[in-house]
């Protein structure tokens, strides 16, 4: 038997949270800043880590979205992907599904053209480097309004055959999915997949909110579903995936501590969870250190450290062939520990 950080880190695995603007490590958004000639309010890489401590999403958000502003240009764009893809890889993803926040670009006068072309070329890129397939979320901002959301889905039309759907982010509370009923619906007819941050800080009623108003096809966090039995039980009879993110649950105080994190409830009841690093440059780490301290906090076995793994396939927008490719390996993998 060798031992969970090794089996861990080789794990075949699929990344289903991750938010690109949340991979710019500090070194790359002081590397970004120079190359722009734009000045920071931090001096050093130093300076910047120590600004990263949260109590709530709302801190985190505030310098998150702060950080996004040395991304200027496609060639930006690329490299902040290309540097993800980079580091996924060496923690066995080989498949992601990574979000990005076209909202926080556009409103400071980046076109969405230069966002898209920049992650798409990044993405073509680490196919090429690493054989990681990758597809693209489009995530509307919460704390904006419908009408921003549909001028930002309209100036996605000419990319949404390379766009695999649409998700909800930014502040939750106060922001429920039903804001964005109708901007999901569309999003629905134009082929789009759906999917929406529910139940990170926001309550049950709004995971109910996103299956029952905006049609989701998959969960983002989810937490909070778990203090609604009746939910959770739809939860599991449906399938429906579950995007959990540990480091970050930590980080923003959704839990006390790892101790306390329900990732093992969550499969014991049915639901299919999975781990992701959803912005690992702001919370201390990426996929495999997110399984790792899952894995040390709950005492998880192999075989759930397997079955996560194995849920993020089953979990993913890939097409079936692809979904049973990866998983006759995963079960290769494991039978090869
Ligand atoms: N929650 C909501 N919005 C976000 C997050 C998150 O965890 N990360 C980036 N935007
Ligand atoms: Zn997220």
């Amino acid at each position: 038997m060798i031992d969970h950080p090794d089996f861990i880190a080789g794990l075949p695995k699929a990344e289903l949270h991750l938010h690109i603007e949340g991979s710019l490590e500090p070194e790359l958004m002081m590397a970004l800043a120079q190359r722009n000639r734009i000045t920071t309010p931090f001096a050093t890489v130093e300076e910047v880590r120590a600004a990263y401590n949260f109590s709530r999403l709302q801190d985190f958000l505030d310098i998150y979205y702060a950080g996004a502003d040395v991304l200027r240009t496609e060639q930006d764009f690329h490299d902040l992907a290309l540097a993800y893809f980079d580091r996924a890889a060496e923690d066995g993803v080989v498949h992601a599904e990574i979000f990005f926040d076209p909202q926080t670009h556009t409103d400071r006068g980046i076109p969405f053209q230069v966002v898209a072309d920049g992650l798409l070329a990044g993405m073509a890129a680490a196919q090429a480097r690493h054989g990681l397939t990758a597809q693209l979320i489009l995530c509307f901002l919460r704390h904006l309004d419908e009408d921003a959301a549909f001028t930002t889905l309209k100036a996605a039309e000419p990319w949404l055959d390379r766009i695999t759907g649409v998700g909800l982010d930014s502040s939750e509370i106060g922001h429920p999915p039903e804001k964005f009923a109708r901007v999901f619906a569309a999003a629905g007819d134009m082929g789009l997949k759906r999917v929406a941050h529910a139940g990170e800080e926001g309550p049950p009623d709004y995971v109910w909110q996103a299956l029952d108003l905006l049609d989701i096809d998959r969960l983002d966090h989810g937490n909070r579903a778990l203090e609604d039995p009746i939910l959770t039980a739809r939860l599991a009879r449906e399938g429906m995936t579950l995007t959990v993110c540990p480091l970050s649950n930590l980080k923003l105080c959704v839990v006390p501590d790892m101790a306390a994190h329900p990732i093992d409830r969550m499969l014991k009841v049915g639901l299919r969870a999975t781990i992701n690093s959803d912005d690992p440059a702001y919370f201390g780490g990426y996929i495999a250190d997110n399984y790792r301290a899952a894995a040390t906090g709950r005492d998880l076995s192999l075989a759930d450290l397997t079955l996560l793994a194995r849920n993020s396939f089953l979990g993913s927008f890939l097409p079936l062939d692809a979904v049973s490719m990866h998983l006759a390996r995963l079960d290769a993998y494991v039978d090869a520990a």
